[in-house]
């Protein structure tokens, strides 16, 4: 089989589920399309862009199908993710090839739906019971490797932020029982997993909904006391939701890593009100300022989106004001891309609608003021001495190995793969836009 994965960390860890369930009959991973039997395109519809990757990968992969199906042979075609939870039966009129359309939801029955699919074609866009809904275990055998895992512990969302595809892809939000969190954790550090990444897409809010469960700061505690966890991250938090408890934790807990990804989306309160974001820019800045003052050395990176129905000149002066107010290392910026079925879609018929052209220069604008604070913060980092934790190879030099400072900047620097795993200090000698270089301290 083959399976290509485009957008966010849940679609990863569906990903590596379904690996590791069709393993079960058999499925081997090929990085080769034209060697599978199955052909699986797990998508993301976040924007435009991202779901028109899977139409122009379905392009290839009935190419493939038809190849094969010249010589008497055949291959599975299956799409998955949020664009088929999307759009679904559209997809299997408009592409008769597909053997398979299945939503998020359904990736735990995928053995039985593709059995079912070589007999007829399949669509299944069902949400499961919240009660019934089944965490799977972090199971992708390919991650075994790395010193770095990341563990889901919800899924869903219960925001409606006006722009945003998620809650209609991914259904309600879902909190993973901590016990079960904890024990994945455990058996992650007995694998050697030294970093872990807790994810859902408001981590704020886990726990919140279940009587008696713990909240995220209560998880953060919970995992930091596990004995082999050198490092936290989580992703992705919402700055409504992220109380003083979470900011304590950046005191006490030296696990968590000093990098924060903090979505902002824009710098204006009347398009923050529009998007239903539900906080003020004043509330974030304070939050920044907060969180700074329990960890001074805290790198932030954020989510922009530009050109969102109605935002004025003076609403986007007031994103560029505040890029440069929390100095954000780096950040995530898009058009905002129209989503079906979303609720920023009225704000359009209503003739709020930002020109491409007005919407791509102001885009153009706040990524070169990026780059800037971002080399600036790269800079500031040079002569210091940095604890790295040793990731693999460097992609591109032989004889030099790579790894992240707790501030999440990647470094590489001359050693031997032996030591992954290590966390190294190691001396900041060079600074570019997207990594530092630098030389093991002896
Ligand atoms: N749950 C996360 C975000 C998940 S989506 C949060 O609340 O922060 C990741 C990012 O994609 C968002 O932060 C937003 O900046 C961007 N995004 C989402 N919908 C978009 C749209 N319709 N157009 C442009 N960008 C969008
Ligand atoms: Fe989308 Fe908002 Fe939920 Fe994030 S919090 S997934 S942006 S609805
Ligand atoms: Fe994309 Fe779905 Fe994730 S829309 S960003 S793959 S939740």
């Amino acid at each position: 089989m083959h399976i290509r994965t485009f957008g966010c960390q849940m679609n990863a860890y569906d990903t590596g589920k379904l690996k590791a369930l069709l393993a079960e009959d058999g499925f081997e991973p090929t990085e080769d399309m034209a060697d599978a039997d199955l052909i699986v395109v797990n998508t993301c519809s976040i924007r435009d862009k991202p779901e028109q990757k899977l139409h122009s990968f379905l392009g290839e992969a009935r190419h493939v199908r038809r190849a094969r199906q010249a010589q008497g042979g055949d291959v599975m075609l299956a799409v998955a993710g949020c664009v088929a939870q999307q759009e679904g039966a559209k997809l299997q009129r408009r592409y008769k090839d597909l053997d398979l359309v299945f939503g998020p939801d359904a990736v735990t029955r995928v053995r039985e739906l593709v059995k079912r699919a070589e007999h007829e074609r399949v669509l299944d866009t069902d949400f499961i019971d919240a009660d019934d809904y089944v965490f799977a275990d972090q199971v992708d055998p390919d991650a075994d490797a790395s010193p770095t895992a990341f563990v889901t512990i919800q899924k869903g969302c219960d925001n409606k932020c006006t722009f945003c595809i998620v809650p209609t892809t991914r259904g309600g939000e879902l909190s993973r029982p901590s016990a079960q969190i904890l024990e994945e954790v455990r058996a992650l550090t007995a694998r050697g997993v030294k970093e872990i990444t807790l994810i859902g897409q408001n981590v704020n809010s886990y726990g919140l909904k279940v009587a008696g469960e713990r909240t995220f700061a209560q998880l953060l505690y919970a995992v930091a006391e596990l004995p082999g966890v050198e490092r936290i991250r989580y992703t992705t938090s919402h700055p409504r939701d992220m109380g003083p408890d979470v900011v304590q934790a950046y005191r006490d807990l030296p696990q968590l890593t000093s990098h924060l990804h903090l979505p902002v989306q824009s710098g204006s309160d009347a398009v923050l009100r529009r998007m239903k974001r539900f906080y003020t820019r004043e509330r974030y800045l304070r939050l920044v300022d907060e969180l700074r003052a329990a960890r001074p050395d805290l790198a932030l990176s954020t989510d922009f989106i530009v050109g969102f129905p109605g935002e004025s000149d003076a609403d986007f002066e007031d994103t560029m004001d505040l890029l440069g107010a929390v100095g954000f290392h780096t950040s995530f910026s898009f058009r905002y891309s129209p989503r079906p079925g979303t609720p920023a879609l009225k704000l359009i018929d209503r003739g709020d609608e930002v020109p491409a052209d007005v919407a791509s220069a102001r885009l153009q604008r706040l990524q070169a003021r990026q780059r800037t604070l971002a080399r600036a913060a790269m800079d500031a980092m040079v002569g210091t001495v940095q604890q790295v934790l040793v990731e693999g190879w460097s992609r591109n030099d032989p004889g030099v190995i790579c790894g992240r400072t707790g501030t999440f900047k990647t470094i590489n620097f001359p050693g031997d793969v032996a030591l992954v795993g290590a966390t190294v200090p190691v001396r900041v000698t060079t600074a570019y836009t997207n990594s530092l270089k630098g030389e093991a301290v002896a």
